[in-house]
Parts: C-alpha cells; sequence; structure tokens
C-alpha cells in the first residue's frame, strides 16, 4: 500500500513502521522514542537486536534530544553535509531508548536530503530507519523494492528513486581519530579537508577488531552469487548477469553496461542485484572498478560490492 506524508504521520503516532524514501535508500521508520514501535522494526527486518539504528531528523534543535557532547567539529560537518548522506556517531542521550542503540552508549544520528521525510519528521519527531530490506539483502531504491520485500504487508511512502543509491557514510566522532565505519558517499577526503585532521578508513581485520556492530554481518547479498571479473580474463558463462563499464559482452549475453558513469551504477546496482535475482540468474559478474581516486563513489560501491561477494 502507497501512503500519504499525512498517512505516514497517523501510523508512525500509532506506533507502526512504514517505509520512506531517502536520497540514500529507502528506510523502515519508527518513533524512535517509542521503545514498543522500534522492537516491530527489529522483527520485521530480522535484524539482530545488538545491530543499532540510525535516528533520522528534520531539525538541528532535535540532535540535542538524542546525542551528548556536540563538538565543533560536529557542528562544521553538519553545516557542510545535513540534510545528506552522512550518519555522525555521538554519545548517547539517556532519553533515547537502549533498543534504537542495541544496548550501546552510542548514538548514530542523520538528516536525510528528501522532501517528503524531512516534511514527515516535522510532525513525528525524530525517526529510527534501517534500511527497508530484510536483514543480509540489497537496499531497497525504489517503493516497488520494498513492497517485493515485504510482500505488500509495510505501507510506502513512495518518494521515487533513490538519488544516490548507496547507504550513507558513517562516521564515528566519539574518538579521535575519527573512523569511517561504513564508506559512503561523502569521503574521507572530503572531511579531511573540512576539518583539517586524519580520518581512519575501517577496512578488513581492523573492522573486527573495532567491532563496528553492523561489521559483524553479511550484507547486500542478492540469492544470485556476485563475482568479480576482469576484462582481461572474461568469464564465458552464457546464463549469468553482467554489469561492465569497458568490456564489452558478447552478443545475447544478459548485459547493463554504465558506461563508466559510476554515480549512474552506485543508483542502479541494488535494482540490477534484484532484477537478476528475478530473472533467475545463478550469477551476476561484475567488471572491475578502477582505483578509488578517480570518482569518490567508487569506494562505496566496492564495498558493498565486495560485501555482496563475500562468503
Ligand atoms: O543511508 C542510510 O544510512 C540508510 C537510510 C535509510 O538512512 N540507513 C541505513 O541503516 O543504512 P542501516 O540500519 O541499514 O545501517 C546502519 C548502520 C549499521 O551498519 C549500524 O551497525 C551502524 O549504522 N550504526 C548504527 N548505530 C551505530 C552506533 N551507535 N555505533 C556504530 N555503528 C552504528
Ligand atoms: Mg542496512
Amino acid at each position: 500500500m502507497r501512503i500519504s506524508v499525512e498517512q505516514a504521520s497517523e501510523q508512525i503516532k500509532q506506533g507502526e513502521v512504514v517505509a520512506v524514501p531517502t536520497e540514500t535508500v529507502y528506510g523502515l521508520a519508527a518513533d524512535c522514542f517509542n521503545a514498543h514501535a522500534v522492537k516491530k522494526t527489529f522483527k520485521i527486518k530480522g535484524r539482530p537486536a545488538d545491530n543499532p539504528l540510525i535516528v533520522h531528523i528534520s531539525e538541528l534543535n532535535q540532535l540535542d534530544t538524542l546525542a551528548e557532547n556536540i563538538s565543533d567539529d560536529a557542528r562544521t560537518l553538519i553545516r557542510n553535509f545535513w540534510p545528506g548522506p552522512l550518519t555522525l556517531i555521538f554519545p548517547k542521550h539517556h532519553a533515547v531508548p537502549d533498543i534504537v542503540t542495541g544496548g550501546l552508549s552510542t548514538v548514530a544520528v542523520r538528516m536525510p536530503y528528501h522532501p517528503l521525510t524531512l516534511s514527515l519528521i516535522r510532525k513525528t519527531g525524530p525517526l529510527t530507519a534501517p534500511s527497508a530490506n530484510k536483514s543480509g539483502r540489497p537496499s531497497p531504491t525504489k517503493a516497488k523494492h520494498v513492497e517485493d520485500e515485504f510482500k505488500g504487508t509495510v505501507p510506502v511512502l513512495d518518494g521515487g528513486d533513490c538519488s544516490i543509491g548507496l547507504e550513507s557514510t558513517v562516521l564515528d566522532l566519539t574518538q579521535k581519530p575519527y573512523t569511517i565505519l561504513r564508506p559512503g558517499y561523502v569521503t574521507p577526503a572530503a572531511i579531511e579537508d573540512l576539518l583539517n585532521t586524519e580520518v581512519l578508513k575501517l577496512t578488513g581485520s581492523k573492522k573486527k577488531l573495532m567491532s563496528s556492530p553492523g561489521t559483524r554481518y553479511t550484507h547486500y547479498k542478492p540469492s544470485a552469487s556476485v563475482i568479480w571479473f576482469s576484462p582481461l580474463n572474461p568469464p564465458s558463462d552464457k546464463d549469468a548477469y553482467y554489469i561492465t563499464h569497458s568490456f564489452e559482452a558478447r552478443d545475447g549475453y544478459i548485459s547493463f553496461d554504465y558506461n563508466a558513469d559510476f554515480d549512474l551504477l552506485a543508483r542502479h546496482l541494488y535494482d540490477h542485484f534484484r532484477t537478476a535475482d528475478h530473472l533467475k540468474f545463478q550469477k551476476i559478474f561484475i567488471e572491475e572498478l578502477p582505483p578509488d581516486q578517480n570518482h569518490p563513489v567508487i569506494a562505496p560501491l566496492k564495498d558493498r560490492i565486495n560485501r555482496a561477494s563475500s562468503h
């Protein structure tokens, strides 16, 4: 069922869960201060209770009811990147229910860039919103994806296709050096330039050491196997779904050539994963991407595709 902002606001106030659009991916929204509603979100997603949620706000003064110790650096980031795809981790305010933060003493907050969801939050107050997919699956970037994912059981505020298509950058500001827990559209370089300070990027084993909650679980996986390939050594499987930017798939192969427009790939990546599953392909071959420095969206793309392809 598709609903209006007014109806979404009514549902949220009654403690229900609704799907909402953002510039990154669709979220599964609930009233952040209603522990019972937040609990429903975990249940619908099948999400482990120790993996915390991001709280979404529409006004800066809402931050004071969620977080403590909002530093000058945080304010600088907020001025430059909100509303937008940057999630910040702060020490948690006691008013935030423990279920929201999976028992952690920190809280993740962002102000999304989408007119419908901002107007919804103005009516309801802060909303928790994890990506609107079952735990471990690709995030939804269209209203239709959400409907397919939950078989129409979750009402959707349809805000069109997400303009970025990959989840927000998650930056931990509770300790220096600040650490990127999840790469996204806002790059470490952009943050370093702005704050004039070093920013750590969590990779591989370091990630486990830091035990960022979200990195313990599998993510972004379609049913098909996701496999990188080099155009120097291309696969010859006909019965596979190809995503390419320089390699020309043979005639008759199902392929998507995004013409090295990496923003376009980001916007459509999860849609391709879902389409390949829908068409019952067992394999998705993705042509290797160039080095990260060539485009800000390449690092987050590699991160998501690596996770989707891991066992
Ligand atoms: O773009 C996005 O961020 C989307 C849209 C809907 O806003 N939301 C999203 O939520 O991707 P979710 O729940 O799928 O991912 C949130 C990530 C998880 O990896 C979680 O572990 C991490 O943020 N996170 C949340 N609170 C945290 C905290 N207090 N400390 C460390 N990581 C946290
Ligand atoms: Mg998610």
